[in-house]
């Protein structure tokens, strides 16, 4: 039996944020990612999950205190050795709802917003704000729960949407800055009851298909799982997947299920531009820079999502009004393997730096990943995504977006091809693009002119400046 302190883990920009609601009491027993207390900024509140699993010993918080990042919540008694926590998976964090709202007029804020995921889909990642193994999600409709961060709603609304079962996280707020009246959430609720609303965890169960759900398919009318006693055929080992895989999975399912997704296949000539790069590696060697050609895609696509900025959006969803939020902030993810799984850290603000910063930045955050030392907020609020497998091969594939977003870019390795110039056939190195889009956002001549545009940009980088 070892006794942890349980932390407030990063929580961006939030510091000395008051505790308005404490959950647990001393000698209860509290599960990995459930919620300890809630803190309150004037931008939203959020639930702050419980890092370990274990018996609280002591509470080191109580309502009113002011909390920042490190500061210790609560003694847990854990069984057995203090595991560390994880990374957080694909699709796993967003920012909170409240922030993301504020965001048009403070994308700052949004940006150094912490993780958060809609409480009635989110696994928690541990020790974080926005449980990072919380599937991403405004809008979208998680099928596991987490503890997450939570609309801005006073502590008695928050007890009554508790009393009355509301997922605060899915009523609209009435009040000011979007604050959430107890009008709100008795209105939520006769919408509910009058069948004119679903909430997500409804959606979620009649969507995600049933195996998900520890079911047979029957849900969605599909055939059983098959199930087979692999042992008969031949020796095997069962291997449990990591927790990374665990959420991402579930996110990537809820993903794939939700989403009418569509990719397009396109080819960039980047013979130029990798001998540039080359050419600049020659230069910035001795500096320690080493010039990637993700770098050049980061910043080939944030030019692209400039030109069409329906690819840098979210669909909204909530309350049954669809609308896209159109983000005036470039952040671009990129998925970086790891030996735990998938994780997709995020540079910030790609707009407003050069190459070089940008390829220094992406070496440092995958190292970060495969060491698994990620912070939330350093895999949260990501725009677009890019998934490149250049170091590896392939020729092109099909990714999955990365919910809420829109869009994601496949990129394969580059090999050098003949091409038709006009005259003759001529040597050029080609690199395989392959766009995946939401086609409830985009449809498929946006997307085919993204991807030509894309084409131009890596194939002359000049462009770029245009
Ligand atoms: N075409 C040809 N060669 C490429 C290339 C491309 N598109 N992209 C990279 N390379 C080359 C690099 O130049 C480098 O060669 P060098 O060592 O001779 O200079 C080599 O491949 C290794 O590059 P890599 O380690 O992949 O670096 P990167 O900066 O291109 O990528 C990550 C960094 C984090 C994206 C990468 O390490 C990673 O994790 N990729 C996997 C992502 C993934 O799993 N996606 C699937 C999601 S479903």
């Amino acid at each position: 039996m070892a006794v942890v302190e349980v932390k407030v883990p990063d929580i961006g920009d939030f510091k000395d944020v008051a505790v308005i609601e404490v959950l647990v009491q001393p000698g209860q027993r509290v599960e990995v990612d459930q919620s300890l207390i809630t803190v309150e900024s004037d931008k939203a509140s959020m639930e702050i999950p419980s890092s370990h699993a274990g018996v609280v010993q002591e509470l080191r918080v109580k309502l009113g205190d002011k909390v920042s990042e490190g500061s210790v919540i609560a003694l847990l008694q854990v069984e057995g050795a203090v595991a560390q926590g994880e990374p957080a998976p694909l699709s796993s964090v967003v920012a909170p709802a409240a922030v993301v709202a504020e965001a048009a007029t403070s994308p700052a804020a949004a940006a150094a917003a912490p993780a958060a995921a809609t409480p009635p889909a989110a696994p928690a990642a541990p020790a974080a704000l926005t449980p990072p193994p919380a599937p991403a999600g405004v809008g979208a409709h998680e099928p596991t729960r987490a503890p997450v961060g939570l609309p801005h709603a006073s502590p008695s609304v928050r007890k009554l949407a508790r009393e009355l079962g509301v997922p605060l996280d899915e009523v609209r707020g009435s009040g000011p800055k979007g604050r959430i009246t107890a009008e709100d959430v008795q209105a939520f609720t006769r919408a509910v009851m009058r069948g004119e609303q679903q909430t997500r965890a409804q959606l979620a169960k009649a969507a995600a298909p049933a195996a998900a759900q520890g079911g047979d398919g029957a849900a969605l009318g599909l055939l059983p799982w098959p199930k087979v006693d692999f042992a008969k055929f031949g020796p095997i080992e069962r291997r449990e997947l990591s927790r990374i895989k665990r959420i991402s999975g579930a996110n990537l399912m809820r993903n794939a299920v939700m989403i009418p997704a569509v990719t397009n296949h396109d080819d960039a000539d980047v013979t130029e531009l990798e001998a540039f790069r080359v050419q600049l590696n020659k230069e910035y060697e001795k500096q320690g820079i080493k010039v990637t050609m993700l770098a050049f895609l980061i910043k080939a696509c944030v030019a692209a999502l400039k030109k069409f900025p329906e690819f840098n959006s979210s669909l909204d969803v909530e309350g049954g009004s669809e609308a896209l939020i159109l983000k005036n902030y470039w952040h671009i993810g990129f998925a970086a393997d790891t030996p735990n799984g998938l994780v997709v850290p995020v540079v910030r603000d790609a707009d407003r730096k050069g190459v070089l910063q940008i390829a220094q930045e992406t070496a440092e955050l995958a190292q970060k990943a495969r060491d698994g030392k990620l912070s939330p907020a350093e895999m949260s609020g990501a725009t677009f995504t890019i998934s490149s497998l250049g170091g590896i091969g392939g020729r092109y594939f099909t990714p999955i977006i990365n919910a809420p977003e829109v869009a994601i870019l496949g990129v394969c390795k580059a090999r050098t091809e003949p091409v038709w110039n006009g005259q003759a056939f001529v040597p050029r190195l080609m690199l395989p693009l392959s766009l995946t889009w939401d086609h409830r956002v985009i449809d498929g001549a946006a997307a085919a002119r993204f991807n030509a545009y894309l084409g131009q940009l890596l194939a002359d980088f000049r462009r770029i400046v245009l």
